[in-house]
Parts: structure tokens; sequence; C-alpha cells
């Protein structure tokens, strides 16, 4: 992928607007999670360095649909962008010029013009800031065709951000046609609908595929496993039976599991790990069993690059955390490899087991972004 990049001549005593993906997860009013604001701290940082005139910040935050929604005001984020960038932010309730250095504006989904990508909106934002030069750096929201992500491209000299260069440069290796040797992918979550398009590359691609979480109960669906009580998707057991034709044709191990922690009930205290052959009845899997977690490691333990997004299981009860907590932990550990994660929920692990970014070699800060960009969208 080619692309101008952005030095600080392009910009020097400019006024530049930069859309970034601050869509952060919220708890009862506060940010539990900030690797996406701080992952777009070192452009807002090179935008000063450069000798900017003025930066405006846009960002959406959670899905408002078009209406004023208080909750997922984007005041909530100034605190923490001004603690990251070490400068004070001025918060603007529309897309009008305020007077500081950096301004970051009312979350652009507020208008329901965002998402249809309404010209209108754009010029609105163009028109009220006087941005002369646009900088995309939200690579989480670039999948998107909205009035804020792509509009501005239209009218301004336009450059990718820091991170959004960097999750190009990191990711694009993996977009082939060709079998890349020692390459694992391992997919999780809830759903396979939107895992199918990379797990159709990754056929070509990959020399081991392994799948978790609901996507993997899906595919025992497909081969005929009785799964109970599970989540999965009826409407996808033909695309995964495709899959798992491609994946013989080509030759690729897939690896799905064998056991699994089992309860009726995601609140009930009473679980098993039952072999996928005795699942029935009112069971329903909500982790990887033991046999399955030793597998997986024993793959990722002898992969050359690992790509993981979506987690094993319902991490976020402490009974069916097993899964998750431990091939994540076990990918922090391959230190010759390469190690590619991504996803919102995969980020949430990460801070839930306490283990950093940097034991990985690029941890996206896209979870739909960056499956479609694997895709090769
Ligand atoms: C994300 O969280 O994946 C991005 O911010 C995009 O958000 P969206 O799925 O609501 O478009």
């Amino acid at each position: 992928m080619k692309f101008e990049k952005l030095t600080p001549e392009k910009i020097k005593n400019k006024i530049v607007l930069i859309r970034v993906d601050f869509n952060v997860p919220l708890r009862d009013g506060k940010i539990t999670e900030t690797t996406r604001i701080e992952s777009a701290i070192p452009t807002l940082k090179f935008c000063a360095e450069s000798g900017v005139k003025r930066v405006h910040i846009l960002t959406h935050l959670g899905r408002p649909r078009g209406e004023n929604v208080p909750e997922l005001s984007t005041k909530i984020l100034v605190p923490t962008v001004e603690k990251f960038l070490g400068e004070k932010i001025e918060f603007r309730p529309d897309f009008t010029a305020g007077t500081a250095r950096f301004q970051l504006h009312e979350n652009t989904r507020f208008h329901p013009g965002e998402t249809k990508n309404d010209p209108k909106l754009t010029q609105k934002i163009l028109d009220g800031t006087h941005a002369e030069i646009f900088i995309s750096d939200c690579f989480g929201a670039a999948h998107r065709a909205h009035a804020s992500v792509v509009g501005a491209a239209h009218f301004l000299p336009a450059f990718p951000g820091l991170l959004l260069q960097s999750e190009i440069e990191s990711l694009a290796p993996f977009v082939s046609e060709k079998r890349i040797p020692g390459l694992t992918i391992l997919v999780g979550g809830a759903k396979l609908k939107t895992k199918i398009g990379v797990l159709k590359n990754f056929t070509k691609t990959a020399e081991n595929i392994c799948v978790g979480g609901a996507v993997a109960t899906t595919f025992l669906g497909a081969e005929g496993f009785d799964v109970g009580e599970s989540f999965f998707e009826p409407d996808h057991l033909e695309i995964a039976r495709e899959i798992l034709l491609e994946v013989e044709k080509n030759g690729v191990g897939f690896h799905r599991p064998v056991d699994a922690v089992c309860a009726d009930d995601i609140d009930s205290a009473e679980t098993a790990i039952l072999p996928v052959e005795d699942i029935s009845g009112s069971a329903r899997i909500f982790d990887l069993g033991t046999h399955t977690i030793r597998s997986f490691s024993e793959i990722l333990a002898h992969s050359k690059i690992i790509i993981w997004n979506g987690p094993m299981g319902c991490f976020e009860k402490s009974r069916f955390e097993n899964g998750t907590r431990e091939v994540l932990k076990i990918i922090a550990a391959q230190k010759s490899a390469t190690t590619i994660i991504g996803g919102g929920d995969t980020l949430d692990a990460l801070r839930k087991f306490g283990v950093d970014r940097d034991a990985f070699t690029h941890v996206s800060t896209g979870g739909g972004a960056m499956l479609e960009f694997l895709e090769g969208k």
C-alpha cells in the first residue's frame, strides 16, 4: 500500500484536522481502557513539534445513532487526552474553532450525517474549523466510510498519522495470496459472521488456524456435534463447512476445541470440562478445555508468526478465563516470533491479566478494521 508520509513541512503553520479513534470502553462514566488514546498521542505530539497553528481533533464515541446522548459526549475524554499529551485541550461542543492549540470536538456520531457520509456535514466541519490539512489516524474506524473518516480527504491534502502508518506497515505483510511459512492465526470471539473473510483468506496463507470462542462452536455444529444450548450461528454452518473444505484442500492445520468448559448458564457456579463429543442437553460452552489449551499452546510455541483476534471464551467471568489468559501468556512469551494481536476484547484481556503491550510485536487498535485489512479490503 503506497501513501505519502506525513512530514513536519507539510503541516508547519497549518490548521490541521485529525480524525482519531478514541472510541474507548466506558463503565459508569469512566474510561476503563486507554490504549486507543495513548496510541494516537505520538501523532498529536508530532503536530505540536512540527509547529502547527491549531489541531482540531475529531472522534466518535459509542453508537449514539445521530442523537445527542450526554453519556457519550467526548468531553469525558478531555482529562485523559490532556494527561497523555501533557497539554491543555479545549473542548468544543460543535465544529467551530476556539483558540487553544489542541481542540477536541463533540462526538461526530451525534450528527446523523456522520454515518451517512453526508458531504454537508464534511463541509460544516471544514467551514467551522478552517482546516487546511487532514490527517487520518483512526485505524480502528478506518473501515467506516463516514463523513469525518473519509469526507475531508476529498477536499484537503490528506496524510496518514503515525498510528495509521504503523498499523498498515505491521499488518500489510500478512495480506497475501501465497502461503506464509510458520504463520498461525488464532480467531475467537462471538461471531463467525465477522470473521468469515479473514478465515477464508488465511486458508490460503496460514499454516495453522486455531478457533475458539463462539466462532469455534459454529464449526463444531458444522462438523455435526451436538453443542447443547451453546450460542452458535445456525445461518453460518454452511459457510463453516466451506471453510473446512478449503482448509483440507489447501493442507492447512485446522484446530478447534476438543474439550470445553461448560455450564448451564453463564452465572452458574457449577461448571464441567467436557470432551466435545459429550456435550448435549442444557450444557453451554463458555471456554476452552484443558486439552485444547495444551494443544493450542503447543502450536503457538512452534509458530514463527502469530496473529490473534478475539477471546477464547467468556473471560470476563473468572471461571471462564483460562483459555484466553493462557493463550495470551503463551503468545506474549514467544520472543522469537512475530506476534500481532488486536480487537477491543483482546485489549481488555491484556489489562485484566496484567500483560504488557510491549510483549507483542504489534498490538492493533482495530477490531473490525484489523479483520477487514487482513481480508485485503
Ligand atoms: C471500533 O470500536 O471497532 C471502532 O471504533 C469502530 O466502531 P463501530 O464498530 O461502532 O463503527
